[in-house]
């Protein structure tokens, strides 16, 4: 059966180890904060390279935190994709501060730097790179303008675990890990993910650090002692124990996914009606997504099409982050055109970690036999 995620292939393959990591942990009775969460902690700051990792409940988590902790204050502006998954704005709205919504490069996704530089004002105080489909966003640009604006760079790493990115100098870095603070997302189908909600910030700054680590900590740092309001965010004992058994393979997971990408790319390279990934030489695609943009074709009868023959296909995102409701009070009216577009016309097929080639070649077939 194919599926847009397999994680029962991939579970399968690893079970006894994920069965015996659960299973201590619950013999351990260590459900919250236990060994296991510093365990995992430890092994992805030296996996990132970075100095602290704050284990929290959820990516969205991740991001409000971020900004309660860099003390954005009601009123201040936060510059987002627009095309982006819901919660990279959704938590900058629900804190009182501004989305400000900007384009996107037709060709990575990511935000458009310019874009951004258009949108600053006196009151914007951060910016939301948003790693898309497992490609980072253009850093050394962003990380300048953030420089030059005095912004805090706060990246969404939900969908990027493991991505590199390569400074113009030679420097290389694992996203997550380029500005302020970064937030990922451990969800289930995340290239690094677990069976239920997780997530993490990272940072090197020491004093952030412990600020993040308050706040996802009712605001103490001494126990009953609360320096400022703060929430409820843990990573629970056995998410953190599954996500160290899959944290040893992630590179493996990783280099699959490019794998299958290949695959599809050598296939689809060829169709005029179809436009690959594109991949840019300063980071690793790590392929959270295949996506293709639909030059010709009418993509609902495509995804019918395959859906006939089994094979599912998503289509993130379909609306702009400014046309949904929710956000109505935050869009002045102006469409942003690469944004528009790319809702209309971008496909993503079945993309993990267990995709065998004769499973792409019936995705492939299925593609190809639209188009004839
Ligand atoms: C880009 C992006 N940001 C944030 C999140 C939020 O993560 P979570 O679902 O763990 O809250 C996700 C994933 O769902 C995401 O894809």
């Amino acid at each position: 059966m194919i599926r847009m995620v397999d994680l029962k292939t991939q579970y399968e393959k690893i079970r006894e180890e994920i069965d015996r990591a659960v299973l201590e942990v619950i013999a351990s009775t260590e459900y919250i904060n236990g060994t296991a969460v510093k365990k995992f902690q430890a092994e992805l700051e030296a996996y990132l390279q970075v100095k602290h990792v704050i284990p929290c409940a959820n990516g969205t988590d991740a991001l409000q935190i971020a900004m309660m902790a860099l003390e954005l204050k009601p009123g201040d502006e936060v510059i987002v994709p627009a095309f982006t998954y819901v919660a990279t704005a959704e938590v900058v709205a629900l804190l009182g501060l501004t989305p400000v919504m900007v384009d996107v490069c037709p060709d990575t996704f990511n935000i458009d730097t310019d874009q951004a530089k258009m949108a600053i004002t006196s009151r914007t105080r951060a910016i939301v790179p948003v790693h898309l489909f497992g490609q980072s966003a253009d850093m050394e640009p962003i990380l300048q303008l953030a420089q030059a604006y005095d912004l805090y760079v706060i990246e969404d790493n939900a969908q990027a675990m493991g991505s590199d990115y390569r400074f113009s100098d030679g420097r290389c870095l694992k996203t997550g890990t380029l500005g302020h603070v970064g937030c990922t997302s451990f969800f289930p189908s995340k290239n690094l993910g677990c069976y239920g909600d997780g997530g993490a910030m990272t940072t090197n700054d020491a004093e952030l650090a412990q600020r993040l680590r308050m706040i996802a900590n009712h605001g103490q740092s001494q126990l009953y002692h609360h320096a400022v309001v703060g929430v409820n965010s843990r990573l629970d004992s056995i998410q953190a124990a599954i996500l160290s058994v899959k944290l040893k393979r992630l590179e493996q997971y990783n280099a699959a996914r490019r794998q299958a990408a290949n695959y599809y790319d050598a296939a689809f390279s060829t169709m005029r009606q179809l436009k690959i990934p594109v991949r840019k030489a300063y980071t690793t695609h790590v392929f959270h997504q295949y996506t293709l943009v639909l030059r010709e074709g009418n993509r609902d009868a495509l995804r019918q099409h395959l859906a006939e023959r089994g094979i599912p296909a998503m289509v993130y995102y379909p609306i702009p982050l400014y046309k949904q409701r929710a956000f109505a009070p935050y869009w002045k009216g102006k469409e942003l055109p690469v944004t528009e577009q790319l809702c209309q016309s971008v496909i993503s097929l079945p993309m993990h970690s267990e995709l065998t080639p004769e499973q792409q070649d019936i995705i492939i077939e299925g593609v190809r036999s639209f188009f004839e």
